[in-house]
């Protein structure tokens, strides 16, 4: 039964994530502003799920890993540095008639404009970076930009790391941070944005020993895997994409894209990419600063090579979202609900009582809401409505258990119904069982 054509499934999506409070267009009352969404009460909590599993996985659970987080605006030094200010930039195309820009490689006919057939201008390089001015004086010397990537932020952070930590190659740097981009085309909702968020990590090694270069980035990209089974991605829609030298960041000696089927096409979920020593060379060049690593048993020093892990959050929002929703009947009925994985469900469980209108049933219900709220994040109560459609709302943001509440949880204490999402099916238990069952749902 489950319908999932194309774009019609994408406006569905849209839809969905307005009408429940996930996401919204960014500036709505005034028309909005492109490339930009903006997150509500479920979004924020689907969203910080995401990134806490990614934290938890790659930092709290790792002895090798320092979390930082660094500013947003950098040094315009860094940027020119690293190879922004010159080289992060799409091609560019105007069209004569109607001036509407395009990017370039987006189009098949590079001279005929996709909107109003007129003839498109040459092609131009746009950089993609956002210019702002720090301070008052609007100069040269006051330029900064809204950063493109947080990578930078770890790179200029390597030397702190290095001389408060003194940890042993291998080691990485973490960050999950905004960055900005001045898209030519922002385009399939919170696919591709101005801005967005990352989640990178900046993963040092010793070059000298080529074979465990390979064999560390081979195991980063294992993890890479392991992190989008956790979130729940359906391993199916996952492919593994060598990017050949011509597509590959001017930085990179060798990049592995992992790709996903949205509902608009294959398209870039994640990357990881060999950064070798460019960045680091690059800023000991610009800054003067040593960015070295001595090796204490060989009393060696050298340049350390860096291979990047890097995941973008709306992207995987969207890929969870749109993996997740699902159109079925349940007893002879239409509806649409979120098939999260629980972990990342916004919300574990909801709790109702049968009836609203009796007050020992919402009393009940309220403490049994009190007992859950104790042990588990993310527990709704609600009376509203019949029963029929607060299992459809919880439904469709995806709630994988909504307990209720009747009168032999009151007369008998004989526990409560929980019902599973998917299925539909209902079992009785304790509200300690609940507790454990939500537990081991969402370990
Ligand atoms: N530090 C390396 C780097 O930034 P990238 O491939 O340009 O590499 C990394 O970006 C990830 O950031 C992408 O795989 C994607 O998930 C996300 N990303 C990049 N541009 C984006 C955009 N305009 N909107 C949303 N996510 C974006």
């Amino acid at each position: 039964m489950t319908d999932k054509t194309n774009e019609t499934v994408m406006e569905k999506i849209v839809s969905l994530c307005k009408r429940r409070g996930f996401v919204y267009q960014g500036s709505e009352i005034y028309g909005g502003l492109a490339g930009m969404w903006d997150y509500g009460p479920y979004g924020v909590t689907l969203r910080d799920n995401i990134k806490n599993m990614w934290w938890k996985r790659f930092v709290i659970d790792r002895e090798d890993m320092y979390g930082v987080k660094a500013a947003i605006l950098m040094h315009q030094d860094v940027w020119k540095a690293s190879g922004h200010v010159g080289g992060f930039s799409d091609p560019l195309v105007e069209c004569k008639k109607c001036k509407r820009r395009f990017r370039a490689d987006h189009l098949e006919d590079k001279k005929k404009c996709p909107e109003c057939g007129g003839e498109l201008g040459e092609e131009k390089k746009f950089n993609m970076m956002f210019k702002t001015h720090v301070g008052a004086t609007e100069d040269e010397a006051s330029v900064s930009y809204l950063r493109p990537e947080t990578a930078q932020g770890m790179f200029v952070n390597f030397k702190n790391i290095r001389d408060t930590f003194s940890p042993k190659l291998p080691f990485g740097l973490a960050q999950i941070g905004i960055a900005f981009r001045n898209e030519i085309a922002p385009r399939d909702f919170i696919f591709r944005l101005r801005e967005f968020e990352q989640m990178e990590i900046e993963y040092f090694v010793d070059p000298r020993d080529e074979k465990k270069v390979d064999e560390t980035f081979n195991t980063l990209f294992d993890e890479q895997m392991a992190y989008l089974n956790d979130i729940g991605l359906n391993a199916r829609k996952i492919h593994k994409i060598d990017v050949p030298a011509e597509d590959r960041a001017h930085y990179s000696k060798r990049s592995v894209d992992t790709e996903f089927d949205f509902p608009f096409g294959q398209k870039e979920l994640l990357g990881l990419a060999y950064r070798t020593d460019f960045d680091l060379k690059a800023h000991i060049e610009k800054s003067g600063v040593d960015l070295s690593y001595f090796d204490e048993e060989t009393k060696e020093r050298f340049v350390p090579h860096c291979i990047e892990p890097t995941f973008g959050v709306d992207r995987l929002m969207l890929a969870v979202l749109s993996d997740a929703y699902t159109e079925d009947e349940v007893g002879g009925e239409k509806r649409v609900y979120l098939k999260f994985a629980p972990k990342v469900a916004p919300v574990k469980v909801a709790v109702f009582p049968l009836l609203k209108n009796k007050p020992q049933l919402v009393e009940k219900a309220k403490d049994v809401y009190a007992a859950l709220k104790k042990e588990i994040d993310g527990v709704e109560f609600d009376d509203n409505g019949n029963i029929g459609k607060r299992y459809r709302r919880q439904d469709e943001i995806g709630t994988p258990f909504c307990v209720t509440v009747d009168f032999d949880t009151v007369e008998k204490d004989a526990g409560v119904t929980v019902r599973d999402r998917d299925t539909g099916e209902q079992v009785r238990m304790s509200v300690e069982e609940v507790v454990e069952k939500i537990k081991e749902a969402c370990r």
